[in-house]
């Protein structure tokens, strides 16, 4: 019994320390990681507007999602086209659109162009890009198993840029 209780107390001190070091070391290793990623800079109301966008794309693939298991392909389109600037006549994109842009905003875009990784505007553009695709075998194709392969492939780029990238306000 004795031999028991000293076998407990002499391991159970540096397994608990052990515990402690791997926590320690494993959330260590979380924040290095998270530092690790490349900070994309916005000033704050771009930076909203892109968080706003962001979880605009998670509703969308939802939604894709639903309509594909409801075999309504119509519904799919739609909410696909959501997804993209410029996709829906209602959206806030296309009437941004619409009229030319002010000298001032053609250079804050450039500016921002310019201040924006190429590989994060390459994936930017290759989300767009699928749920266009995703939209249009919607029509042509009308199969809901083929969407929610193209979802999985969707999914593969947010993956992607948000295991690369990060959002920071200026
Ligand atoms: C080109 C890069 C890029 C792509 C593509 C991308 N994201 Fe993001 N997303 C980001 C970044 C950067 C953040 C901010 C992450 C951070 O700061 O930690 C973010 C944040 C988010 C957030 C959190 C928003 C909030 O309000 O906090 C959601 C949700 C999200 N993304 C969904 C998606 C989905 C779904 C897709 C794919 C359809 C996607 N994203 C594609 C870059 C991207």
């Amino acid at each position: 019994m004795r031999c028991q209780t000293s076998f407990k107390k002499s391991f159970a001190a540096p397994v608990a320390g052990g515990l402690v070091l791997a926590l320690v070391w494993v959330s260590g290793a979380d924040e290095a990681a998270a530092e690790d990623r490349i900070a994309v800079e916005r000033e704050a109301e771009e930076y909203f507007r892109y968080h706003e966008r962001m979880r605009g794309f998670q509703q969308a693939l939802r939604d894709i999602l639903e309509d594909a298991l409801d075999g309504d392909m119509e519904a799919v389109e739609a909410h696909a086209l959501e997804a993209v600037p410029g996709g829906s006549p209602t959206e806030e994109g296309a009437q941004e659109q619409q009229g030319e842009p002010t000298e001032e905003e053609e250079s804050r875009r450039e500016a921002r162009r310019e201040a924006t990784p190429r590989a994060f505007q390459g994936m930017m553009q290759e989300t767009h890009g699928q749920f266009r695709n995703l939209a249009q075998d919607a029509r042509e194709l009308g199969d809901p198993a083929h969407t929610k392969r193209q979802l999985v492939g969707i999914q593969d780029v947010c993956v992607s840029c948000h295991s690369a990238y990060r959002f920071e306000k200026r």
